[in-house]
């Protein structure tokens, strides 16, 4: 096989620009936001990097193409994969699996096939970008069977695996009909990373229970005297980036106009998410308008902000989503809000960086309640942007984060009662008391960010096989 020139490989279901209409018709590319790509962005520069993944757009051939200095190669998917592989497997089987089943997955084996199809396409691509002995980096669920595929073709190569949501434990996993398959698949790592231990720990065990491979601690050893080690890189964000924008003029002034049409409230409670089942959106609204009905919270001075922005909106377990949340908040507006004055201020929308810093700034309370979550980088923004040691961070005790993140005020999305008493808490600390808490979870966040966190896991990939391939050179010089 002829392999190419790129030293250091990402494949990843998204590329990391996404596609946009310039006012004259034509189109181009515009960077999405978004911490992975500025996390490698200078390691790929650094190593003659390429990203391959899909533009977001069904049927769109695309010749490889250099977007700012980075090296990007898209991979088309028909409208049928689209809705086979992205809608179909990757968010209405595995997306809920993952999660704790939140929602029902769907097994479908027409699903499964075009899984199958995508994941071997992005490894074919994979295959002949990468330059002899380079260093190959898998991103997320969707792509979970790459790693062995490649192998199979480049036996040359130094792979490397991270997935970005929980890892479910076997009684979860067990249900999947291909559980042997995604298993295996991963296995073509040598390393696979994960955002926490426990995830890390479900996937050995099952391992030796599926595969019946042999374990010790985080490492297997498979049967062609090659080991896989399995370990926690929790991700975080590039927190320096984030609180510059949070300390410019253009965001405070922002944020003080956003107090403004709020009518200047004392208190401004704010959620962000992507529109999605795991977030918990639903629950928190209910107990914040639980607190407003109970007279703790009053609309005159208070409001909640909640950003839900749009996505995977062809999946119907989404399209309920949003209808239920449209429902629930007419109702708590209807029944508690007055004019000019509602209990929450939705905005189904995405906002773009500068508008998200200027909202954690206006924001008293962030409140983060997922049923589960691989990490929550909203929780960590928010942190970033309070650099004066103020505001409060509610945050569920089943993300990742929370892991991190311990100086919020933690709940248990499930249980409402407790959620009302954390927000009240939250609410009514007094300031040393916040100040305390964010001060430590601000330590915590500017300490990890995503470039220790990209090195780290490099690091640790050449490591595992010290013999092999060239190393990846870092961001920064140790
Ligand atoms: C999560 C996943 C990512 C995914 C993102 C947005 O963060 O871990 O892999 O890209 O959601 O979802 P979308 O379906 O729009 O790519």
């Amino acid at each position: 096989m002829t392999t190419g020139s790129a030293d250091l490989v990402i494949v990843a279901n998204r590329l990391p620009v996404d596609r946009v209409t310039l006012p004259d018709g034509s189109l181009d590319w515009r960077r999405s936001p978004g911490g992975l790509v500025s996390a490698l962005e200078p390691v790929m520069r650094s190593n003659d990097g390429a990203w391959i993944g899909w533009p977001g757009v069904a049927g769109e051939e695309l010749e490889p193409f250099v977007d700012d200095g980075l090296s990007l190669v898209p991979v088309a998917l028909s409208e049928t994969e689209v809705e086979e592989f992205y809608e179909g497997f990757s968010n209405g089987t595995l997306w809920p699996l993952y999660h704790d089943v939140v929602a029902k997955p769907e097994f479908h084996r027409e699903w499964w096939d075009a899984f199958v199809t995508v994941n071997q396409r992005f490894a074919d691509k994979a295959a002949t970008v990468a330059a002899k002995d380079a260093t190959v980096w898998v991103q997320d669920y969707q792509m979970q069977l790459v790693p062995q595929m490649l192998r199979e073709l480049r036996p040359d190569l130094r792979i490397g695996f991270y997935l970005h949501i929980p890892f479910p434990p076997a009684e979860l996993f067990q249900q999947l009909p291909w559980r042997r398959e995604i298993l295996e698949g991963l296995l073509g790592a040598d390393l696979v990373g994960f955002q926490l231990s426990g995830a890390a720990q479900n996937f050995v065990r099952l391992v030796r229970q599926r595969v019946g491979h042999k374990t010790h601690r985080d490492m297997v050893y498979l049967p062609d005297g090659r080991s896989v080690r399995a370990a926690a890189f929790p991700i975080s964000i590039d927190a320096e980036d984030f609180e510059k924008l949070a300390r410019s003029d253009s965001v405070n002034a922002r944020a003080a106009q956003i107090r403004t049409a709020l009518g200047n409230p004392e208190r401004v409670l704010l959620g962000i998410d992507r529109l999605d089942y795991t977030k918990g959106i639903y629950s928190r609204l209910r107990a914040y308008s639980e607190l407003v009905k109970d007279g703790h919270f009053d609309v005159n001075d208070s409001v909640f902000v909640q950003v839900a922005t749009p996505s995977r909106e062809r999946v119907e377990q989404y399209r309920v989503l949003r209808d239920d949340i449209d429902r629930l908040v007419g109702r708590i507006n209807g029944d508690l809000g007055r004019i000019g004055q509602p209990v929450i201020a939705y905005l189904h929308s995405s906002y773009p960086r500068h508008e998200m810093a200027a909202l954690y700034r206006a924001a008293d309370i962030m409140v983060v309640t997922p049923y589960r979550d691989g990490m929550n980088l909203v929780a960590k923004e928010y942190v970033a942007c309070r650099y004066d040691n103020d505001g409060a961070l509610v945050l569920s005790e089943f993300a990742g984060a929370a892991n991190e993140l311990r100086q919020a005020w933690q709940v248990n999305p499930y249980d409402i009662n407790g959620m009302k008493s954390a927000i009240l808490g939250a609410a009514t600390s007094d300031e040393k008391e916040r100040t305390r808490r964010m001060k430590a979870m601000r330590k915590t966040v500017s300490e990890h960010d995503v470039a220790s966190w990209a090195d780290g896991f490099l690091a640790e990939l050449a490591a595992v096989r010290p013999s092999h391939g060239k190393p990846v050179r870092p961001v920064r010089p140790a």
